[in-house]
């Protein structure tokens, strides 16, 4: 019930921009942490968009998820540049450390791992991104230690 009040709040106030759909999405997964089938059915009931247009944009963009994710997200940057300089070890070394499967969300909720694109720093290869942070250059040691910051 509080979910849906909050959703309604984010409905009418998208209702009349461009792209409503998109920023509602963009904003309940905000509010939410993520966008389950439930949510999704709801905001297409609301917004009287067919269930699979909503299904369908929301598994089209990578940066919506219909699992949860832990309190920080971190991506492992497998874009070429980074993957010549060692990514795959990095991540899953990473994925060793914090004992989670790529795609999987610790089981304390802390940190969901996943791989992702070019973070577009590729002269400081390899690079991972923590929440909205960028970090490059990086190696096991400094991700450790980097990690702290995150908790
Ligand atoms: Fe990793 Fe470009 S390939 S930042």
């Amino acid at each position: 019930p509080e979910i849906k009040t909050t959703i309604d709040k984010i409905i009418d106030q998208a209702k009349t921009k461009r792209g409503g759909l998109m920023v509602v999405l963009n904003e309940t997964q905000r509010a939410v942490g993520y966008l389950p089938k439930e949510v999704q059915s709801y905001i297409a009931k609301r917004m009287n968009v067919p269930p699979s247009v909503v299904y369908g944009v929301v598994s089209f963009y990578s940066f919506f998820t219909m699992i949860p994710r832990g309190k920080h997200l971190i991506k492992v940057c497998m874009g070429t540049a980074c993957y010549v300089k060692g990514a795959g070890k990095l991540l899953d070394d990473v994925a060793n450390a914090l004992n989670v499967e790529v795609g999987k969300t610790t089981e304390n909720g802390m940190y969901t791992l996943e791989a992702c694109r070019c973070l577009g720093v590729c002269s400081q290869a390899p690079a991972v991104m923590i929440d909205e942070d960028v970090v490059g250059k990086i190696t096991m040691k400094s991700f450790m230690e980097t990690l702290k910051n995150y908790q």
